[in-house]
């Protein structure tokens, strides 16, 4: 098991007050069958140079204790911020491991700041994504599900303490972290231990509690699957949650089989409204980043090209065929204007040369012959291969490149010409 949430570091928080008492905890989560864990201490107010500088100096130090006692344990440096402190995401402390993937936020106990939303995305602008620490002890949550519901609709995920699903923080807490459960609102349990004896690392009965209701598998995502991708900085994609109704109040696990019949139509708009959030998300980012620039560049290409006679070839394959005809055919009827028509040529519509040339030249060579064949200098080649990789675009370009022609890519990766 991973733990990913674990007050470890001596005297810089509410967890425990002396190294002693730092490898005794580790000792115990050892036992418990713990193999790795990020030390997320608390930063309530302010994230700034002092306090990493606190956090990695006894990081370091407890690296070397664990050292010295030869404690098998994987050790990873984070913290808990709580939603209302000053941080930047880009401090090597405030994500998991510093992967500057994943971030641990706290909410107060009580109530939920309004902007908290506004915090999320903007740690998604940065490709950070929120782990939301133990919501079931959040009051306003325990009222109402379907807050953490939206939580998880904005690509939040959730992280549940398993001393809640044991009854440490009463039968209300542990109440509602079943039902979130049973909704698949939650991604991790964490021990978020603060000392040896009163909060241990401990997760084994959390383990047991999971894996009698809700089986071996999900027991593994939950404790080893999805912490060790949060550390690693990989992607996490969970199953989509399970809506939660009005009525949401009913016998726990008797009436999971309702839920469930239920979801698959309630699930197909949140799928939606989900990628739909996230496309927009990129283009945001897309609006702050060099792209802007490489766009404003390519759109000068092409204008200095068309006004000197030259004319715009374009290629790609499957999809990318498709929005080569696409982009030609606006340029040489209309988009939004009403104007003189504009040469432009999409490579991948003469099915004649594309299956003499692949078939006496090889595939490889569709676009690369019509490059060849009609392209002149200062006229533009657009080739568009989402990989970055596809061999008969890259040629294309290639040959595009040696007549003189200013070949442009729309990709992904970056492809080497
Ligand atoms: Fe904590």
């Amino acid at each position: 098991m991973i733990d990913i949430h674990a007050h470890l570091l001596p005297q810089v928080d509410d967890g425990p007050d002396s190294w002693e008492k730092s490898l005794a905890i580790l000792r115990r989560g050892i036992e418990d069958g713990i193999k790795g864990v990020v030390c997320t201490s608390h930063v309530l107010n302010r994230l700034d140079e002092e306090l990493e500088r606190e956090f990695v100096g006894k990081f370091e130090e407890l690296k070397k204790r664990v050292k010295e006692e030869d404690l098998r344990i994987s050790l990873w440096l984070g913290s808990e911020i709580h939603c209302n402190a000053e941080f930047n995401p880009k401090s090597k402390i405030a994500t998991l491991n510093g992967n500057g993937k994943y971030a641990l936020l706290e909410l107060p106990l009580v109530g939920i700041p309004n902007d908290v939303e506004d915090i999320f995305f903007r740690l998604s602008v940065e490709g950070i994504t929120t782990i939301l620490a133990h919501p079931e002890r959040n009051s306003v949550i325990a009222e109402k599900l379907e807050i953490a519901y939206n939580f998880i609709e904005k690509d939040v995920l959730l992280q549940s303490n398993a001393g809640s699903l044991t009854g440490q923080f009463g039968k209300r807490v542990k109440h509602t972290v079943l039902e979130m459960l049973d909704h698949r609102m939650i991604h991790f349990i964490a021990s978020d231990c603060h000392s040896p004896h009163r909060r241990p690392m401990i997760l084994s009965r959390a383990y047991k509690i999971i894996t009698r209701h809700y089986g071996e598998k999900t027991a593994e995502e939950l404790f080893i699957v999805n912490p060790y991708k949060a550390v690693i900085g990989e992607e996490i994609s969970p199953s989509p949650p399970i809506p939660i109704h009005e009525n949401r109040r009913r016998k726990r696990f008797s009436r999971l089989k309702i839920f469930r019949s239920c979801q698959n139509v309630n699930m197909q708009s949140s799928f939606v409204k989900k990628r739909i959030d996230a496309s927009a998300r990129i283009k945001l980012k897309m609006a702050e980043s060099e792209v802007v620039e490489a766009i404003k560049r390519a759109a000068e290409y092409i204008v200095q090209a068309l006004r000197l006679g030259g004319k715009v070839l374009l290629c790609g394959n499957g999809g990318s065929a498709a929005d080569s005809q696409h982009i030609a055919a606006e340029l040489v009827g209309r988009f939004k204007l009403d104007r003189n028509p504009l040469a432009a040529v999409a490579l991948t519509t003469d099915s004649s040369i594309l299956t003499s040339v692949g078939n006496d030249y090889g595939y490889h060579d569709v676009f690369r012959r019509q490059v060849e064949a009609l392209g002149k200098k200062g006229d533009v080649l657009i080739g568009i291969t989402t990989s970055g990789s596809s061999k008969n675009v890259i040629l294309a370009m290639r040959a595009a490149k040696e007549k003189g022609m200013k070949p442009l890519g729309l990709l992904v990766k970056k492809a080497k010409l």
